[in-house]
């Protein structure tokens, strides 16, 4: 490992854009489905991971909801989640703000209690083991209808003090921002931060609506490029995107990572942070993510520092959390040998 490696995953770091369900390595989904006594098409993780070859974004969700289906009781939910931490903290992640989409699993009858139960108490095993604080960020499927986001809205206000956030994934095109108006307006005013899948297949003029919601962050958002005006918006107004360069190579949104729009949305002045999505599907946790960039962009060390300061500054944690954070980067450069 080069000496930038090392200080790549070293270096304190916050991960804002990791989906629960695509972190599940292809030994525990094996591992999962047979303790539920769910038969896979694969019998090897080998032959999972090889099945990991997509065309675009739709081809990774048909695998991404098929493998929902190993996670049924509590325990699945607390396992999946503690391996995740597990993982990060080795990145050197101290703060996860983590994604997870419940109406895969309401639609097979799993209760959202059953979910909620096991992530958090993954999550508070996770602050005591590791120190590292993670949060859970609800999101709602843009393929299904406004309805079911606000119903899913409904669910989880009971949960509203262990949920910093909600979010939207699913599958992009013909699915446009504006058609969850209603949703992130009752999603603010219950007292969520928000943030939306926005420009990773669809248009600039998704960004522009994403922006137009008034939500916090923007996931993805790297089509933006295509619009000027939109980007010198989007930095004015400090709204963070959180990229995720393997994903969007993987999943063919961009031919190459030398060509990847990170380093050009740096230079813009854009709030940038690199996260890794779906880590074993795109085959990379964040700092792979960091350090193929850098390699593929030619980096630089500074460059790194400011993007592990952006994940902090993008988080949705305290002024004083931010600081302390920015102050954990400053004393690992300066002591960095
Ligand atoms: N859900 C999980 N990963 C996603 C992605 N890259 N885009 C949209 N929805 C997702
Ligand atoms: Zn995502």
């Amino acid at each position: 490992m080069s000496d930038l490696d090392a200080f790549i995953r070293g270096i304190p770091k916050a991960e804002l854009h990791m989906h629960l369900e695509g972190s599940i390595e292809p030994q525990l989904m094996l591992d999962l489905a047979q303790r539920n006594g769910l038969k896979l098409r694969w019998d090897t993780a080998a032959a999972l991971r090889a099945a990991y070859q997509f065309t675009n974004l739709q081809s990774f969700l048909d695998l991404y909801f098929e493998g929902c289906r190993v996670l049924i009781h509590e325990q699945d939910f607390y396992d999946v989640t503690a391996a995740y931490l597990d993982r990060a903290h080795q990145d050197g992640v101290t703060r996860a703000e983590i994604f997870f989409g419940p109406q895969s699993f309401t639609e097979r009858g799993v209760g959202i209690a059953t979910m909620m139960n096991g992530i958090l108490r993954a999550i508070d095993d996770g602050a005591r083991k590791h120190r590292i604080s993670a949060a859970l960020l609800v999101s709602a499927h843009r393929h299904r209808s406004e309805a079911d986001a606000l119903a899913l809205l409904e669910q989880i206000v009971p949960w509203r003090d262990r949920v910093v956030g909600i979010g939207m994934g699913g599958a992009e095109v013909g699915n446009p921002p504006s058609k969850f108006e209603n949703f992130f307006r009752a999603c603010r005013d219950r007292g969520f931060r928000t943030t939306i899948h926005a420009g990773e297949e669809g248009p600039a003029t998704y960004v522009r609506q994403a922006l137009e919601l008034g939500v916090d962050r923007i996931d993805h958002g790297i089509s933006c490029l295509g619009d000027p005006d939109l980007v010198r918006d989007l930095a004015e107004r400090k709204i963070p995107l959180t990229v995720c360069p393997l994903s969007n190579f993987r999943l063919k949104v961009v031919p190459s990572l030398a060509q990847h729009p990170l380093k050009a949305l740096m230079d813009a002045g854009v709030h940038v942070t690199v996260n890794s999505d779906d880590p074993p599907y795109f085959d990379g946790y964040v700092s792979e993510n960091l350090i193929a960039c850098q390699r593929a962009l030619d980096l630089s060390r500074d460059d790194i520092v400011t993007l592990a300061r952006n994940s902090f500054k993008a988080a949705f944690i305290s002024p004083d959390e931010v600081a302390g954070a920015l102050a954990a980067i400053d004393a690992y450069v300066a002591n960095f040998r």
